[in-house]
């Protein structure tokens, strides 16, 4: 049985926790999130168990990361919920501020490149500048040692440790396997927005690019296989794929005809009944 977690919403009663956890010796482990929680977040919280002795997790839609006419408005919300199930996962305090994190007269960006070049930022160029400016505000707020970030989000896993690396932010970042649901899609908190049809389509995402990564992995040709993903996207349902890529697993640089002798990552980004999916695979 774990003990209740306490909720904190400021930054004084926050700072004030960490610093009582670090005069005790604790080493703090920190799971950024934007709520609306499944076994995918949760995952990330066991494993920060695994590296540091107290875990916080943070629950805030950050708004820089959506642009005009993406979900921040009806980004799922369900705290109480969410607040359970960080209990049960044995999360030991969560930080939920009330209201913006960012100041009345905030005026500063970051400008990323690196592994936030190219893939999302083709088709959410507003994405990785918002993504650094809070996790940098959250990672300077909690001051952990440790943090752990999806795997599922793989550009993004790859922007904050260049970031937490090029800015000399001391935390260590793990990356967590992607949790899949039975049928292999990935969990995500926008999965709940599919009705029962979308929900099937969505479900094609991952056989298409497991039988991509395979077919890449026995011929090394990437053009062929990524067409033949693109199609059969196109012929299960999706009404648009923004990309069906091949990058450089650590570089993310986009590999376009064929395998070298780096690892590599499959990428794949495809609209389904309003619902932009994205997911990704090694290739062996
Ligand atoms: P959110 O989408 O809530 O995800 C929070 C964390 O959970 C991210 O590190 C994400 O990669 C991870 N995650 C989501 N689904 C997962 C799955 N199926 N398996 C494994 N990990 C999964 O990502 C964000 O929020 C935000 O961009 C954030 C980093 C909190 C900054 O606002």
């Amino acid at each position: 049985m774990s003990t209740a977690p306490f909720i904190v919403t400021t930054q004084d009663q926050l700072r004030a926790q960490i610093q009582a956890w670090k005069m005790q010796g604790e080493r703090i482990g920190f799971v950024p999130t934007m709520g609306a929680l499944h076994a995918g977040h949760l995952s990330l919280i066991h494993q920060a168990k695994q590296h540091a002795d107290k875990i916080v997790a943070s629950i805030y839609i950050n708004p820089t990361q959506f642009s005009e006419g993406e979900d921040l408005g009806t980004y799922p919300r369900s705290e109480e919920k969410d607040a359970k199930m960080l209990c049960e996962a044995g999360c030991d305090l969560i930080y939920i501020p009330t209201g913006s994190l960012y100041g009345e007269h905030h005026a500063t960006s970051l400008h990323v490149g690196g592994a936030a070049l190219g893939l999302e930022t083709d088709y959410r160029p507003h994405f990785f500048g918002g993504v650094a400016l809070i996790v940098t505000k959250l990672l300077n707020r909690v001051q952990p040692d440790v943090a752990v970030f999806g795997e599922k989000d793989y550009q993004q896993l790859l922007t904050i440790r260049r970031i937490t690396s090029d800015l000399d932010i001391p935390v260590e970042i793990f990356g967590a396997p992607i949790v899949r649901e039975n049928d292999g899609l990935a969990m995500s908190s926008r999965n709940q927005y599919f009705d029962t049809k979308g929900r099937a389509i969505a479900g094609q995402l991952n056989i298409i690019m497991r039988s991509c990564a395979q077919e890449i992995s026995e011929t090394r040709n990437i053009k062929h296989a990524t067409d033949t993903a693109i199609d059969a996207l196109l012929e299960a349902g999706f009404t648009s794929v923004d990309y069906v890529s091949v990058a450089d697993a650590v570089s993310l640089e986009v590999l376009p005809h064929s395998l070298g002798d780096n690892e590599a990552r499959l990428l794949i980004a495809a609209t389904c009944k309003g619902v932009r999916l994205i997911d990704n695979c090694a290739i062996d």
